[in-house]
């Protein structure tokens, strides 16, 4: 059902001191928006009558006067309610709802030149979105935006999952505090992220989480974000107010816009209920529909890859060293190779042969061309050329091979953020993709961006990101990005880019002190709320004294919560990172990633506390196949989980990986058990998950046989 209600001309100065109230579809969240005597834009957001956002400030800052955050008068008014259902191409269900009542409200300048803005605010049952909205006027063309006075006033002092402000990175663990506590000072320490660009002690960066006293749960981020900066967060610590911080450009300015123009959305994902903020489609629901018409090349997939044996230092990227490199220059026929190189024909082979022999998708090989031994640190233009392989790396004779054996090899474009120069090649480099049979790329932004003095979560950034996805459509490749500003939503509109890292993952567990026992448990709260995650799950080697005894770095987790994490962590895109010779090890357990499902019929959240515990069930997109994932963090607990989702009255085979009694992610990371029973809807699964544990379970419907030799469970 649709409305409209348009209001103009005197009966609007009698609306211009009364107050707007907008009511989602159920009545449980109410939003109102007031002009103050100012003319400044207001807002507040409350849920079932507990305040979510205090009465609090909107407006842009332009780089020239009159600006739009004061002085303003309503000349409009609309109302819209939309009621739809649309089928994206992959996710964590088959239809998503989007419904919401909006409210448009025009402001005018009550100075010459009278330039005019929109702000919209869509209000749902799982939160509010809003954004500006500049429609074209003679007198507004080309535009700098200087600030957004966007603010977010709080009604407590909330429990706040936070990592620290940084125009480059994501890839830190979080902090939890009060609000009042928060102190981004300490991103200093983390001296393992190579490009920081930490710029205040009191700035974090979105999805921000918050619990509220009275059990409110928030979550502030942003959706489809495209021609504009990342939004961070100011803490006025005293007044328990955020206000929006756009990363600036090279010059400082924050936005060029050309009329008509908009800002991504703003949005207030709330609930009482942890599990509702994880079912929340409010951020997809805020993207434009794909304009992809014929999605059937793009596949949600599982892949393996020469990429950990990097990280936990037994090969390398490189094929030679780099003082080698200072001694003969560039020439490659001169440098020696050091003996270690990983992205060697004959490993790739062993990956295609291993990916083939266990049903996995894709083969991504990393360091497989030229340009490694200068690849960080000297922001340099011209590293890499993307299409020159290793002498040791016959990609001709590997594409014939893995297309022998139905597996895809996975491209890799490090760019060493010399993006300028990646820019000018990538028309050559997706051609030689498509001409050797790759049709997925993972990129990488390690190091500083050129043009110099940008940064990775600017404009400037923004825009290539998405130029580099949508070419990718073109030549139907599918994208996955490390150090990508964080996701907005925008795989609604390109499905194609499937994933990106853009937050801290489980690689650092193999260099550095590595992720705490809370950080998958925070992560679907946070960074996943704007879009799937390349975690790189699966690590079964848990402690790295196997590879070096001398090395002290470890995961910090059980095996079973690996396993655990393929259903927790949704992703179109899973990778089995550990090396094939440890998955020979533990075949038992590798059946579960062998198994699982990477595209959903439907998602059921359990039990969720952010930072403490998340459980997981989903049904395999067009298959009677159940899968249920559950983490903890470093408190050891038991899982609760009724079966109530099943068929009624049908029979099926749990497969149940568990931790032992004596798992321990310290203590004894590897103890798993494998147990099979016979259960029903009816039955409720208690499982124990130990520190940092987990459990990973299997369903699928039982026949005859199996009745008789499977257990019951009790
Ligand atoms: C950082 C990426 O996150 C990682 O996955 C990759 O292996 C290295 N860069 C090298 O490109
Ligand atoms: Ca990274």
């Amino acid at each position: 059902m649709k409305r409209f209600l348009i209001l103009s001309g005197f009966l609007l100065v009698a609306l211009q001191i009364s107050a707007q109230t907008l009511q989602s579809p159920n009545g449980r969240l109410t939003m109102q928006f007031q002009l103050s005597p100012e003319g400044i834009p207001t807002y507040q957001l409350k849920f079932d009558n507990k305040v979510v956002i205090l009465n609090s400030h909107l407006g842009i800052i332009l780089n020239d006067q009159p600006t739009f955050d004061r002085d303003l008068t309503i000349i409009g008014l609309g109302n819209f309610e939309n009621d739809e259902s649309w089928q994206p191409v992959w996710g964590e269900e088959k239809v998503i709802r989007n419904h919401y009542r909006e409210l448009a409200v025009t402001l005018q300048q009550v100075a010459l030149p009278k330039r005019q803005m929109i702000i919209r605010f869509r209000l749902f049952n799982d939160g509010l979105g809003f954004r500006y909205e500049f429609p074209h006027q003679p007198q507004l063309l080309h535009f700098i935006v200087a600030d957004e006075n966007t603010e977010f006033r709080l009604a407590g002092d909330h429990k706040t999952f936070w990592i620290p402000g940084d125009y480059e990175s994501n890839e830190y663990y979080y902090f939890t505090t009060p609000l009042s506590k928060i102190d981004a000072k300490i991103g200093h320490e983390i001296t393992e992220i190579f490009v920081r660009s930490l710029y205040s002690p009191d700035a974090v960066q979105t999805p921000l989480m918050m619990k509220a006293d009275n059990g409110l749960y928030i979550n502030i981020h942003e959706a489809n974000l495209y021609d504009f900066p990342a939004m961070q967060l100011i803490v006025d610590k005293p007044n328990l107010r955020l206000s929006a911080h756009l990363v600036p450009d090279a010059v400082g300015n924050k936005a060029y816009l050309q009329t008509p123009a908009t800002t991504p959305w703003r949005t207030i994902i709330v609930s009482d209920k942890a599990t509702d903020m994880l079912a929340s489609r409010l951020i997809l629901n805020l993207n434009d529909p794909t304009p992809i018409t014929d999605a059937s090349w793009i596949k949600p997939q599982k892949y393996v890859g020469i990429w950990w044996e990097m990280h936990v230092g037994m090969s390398s990227w490189n094929y030679a060293d780099s003082f080698n490199l200072r001694l003969v220059g560039t020439n490659w026929n001169n440098l020696k190779p050091n003996g270690k190189h990983g992205a060697t024909t004959e490993r790739t082979m062993h990956y295609i042969d291993f990916a083939a022999e266990h049903g996995f998708d894709g083969v991504l090989v990393e360091g497989w061309n030229i340009g490694w031994e200068d690849w960080f640190g000297a922001w340099k233009e011209e590293v890499f050329d993307f299409v020159t392989p290793y002498p040791d790396f016959d990609v001709n004779y590997l594409s014939s091979y893995a297309a022998r054996k139905g597996v895809k090899l996975i491209m890799h474009h490090e760019t060493s953020s010399s993006v300028t120069n990646y820019e000018r090649r990538l028309d050559t480099a997706f051609r030689f993709m498509k001409h050797y049979g790759y049709d997925a790329v993972k990129t990488g932004y390690v190091g500083w961006i050129i043009p110099r003095g940008e940064h990775h979560d600017g404009q400037w950034m923004v825009r290539h990101f998405h130029r580099v996805a949508e070419k990718a459509a073109d030549y139907q490749i599918m994208v996955n990005m490390h150090e990508s500003h964080r996701p907005t939503g925008q795989h609604r509109t390109w499905p194609n880019w499937l994933a990106n890292e853009a937050a801290r993952g489980n690689e650092f567990n193999g260099w550095s002190k590595g992720n705490p026992p809370d950080h998958e448990t925070i992560l679907p709260f946070t960074r996943l709320m704007g879009g799937p995650m390349d975690y790189t799950p699966g690590i079964f080697q848990v402690k790295l004294d196997y590879y070096q005894p001398d090395k002290k770095e470890q995961v910090h987790t059980t095996l079973a919560k690996q396993l655990a994490l393929y259903v927790t962590m949704y992703s179109p895109l899973q990778m089995a990172a550990d090396l094939p010779e440890n998955y020979e090890r533990f075949m038992d357990a590798f059946q579960f990633i062998k198994e699982v499902a990477v595209d959903w019929d439907e998602s059921r959240y359990i039990e969720a506390e952010p930072g403490q515990y998340i459980t997981i069930a989903r049904k395999a997109k067009n298959k009677d196949h159940w899968f249920i994932g559950a983490i903890t963090s470093e408190k050891s607990r038991v899982a609760n989980i009724p079966l109530d989702f099943l068929d009624k009255g049908q029979a099926y085979v749990a497969t149940v990986y568990a931790d032992s009694p004596t798992a321990h992610y310290l203590k004894n990371p590897m103890g798993y058990i494998i147990n099979q029973y016979i259960v029903n809807n009816m039955t409720v699964l208690k499982i124990f998950l130990a520190e940092s544990g987990g459990c990973a379970i299997s369903l699928s419907k039982a026949n005859g046989k199996m009745l008789k030799t499977i257990k019951k469970y009790r």
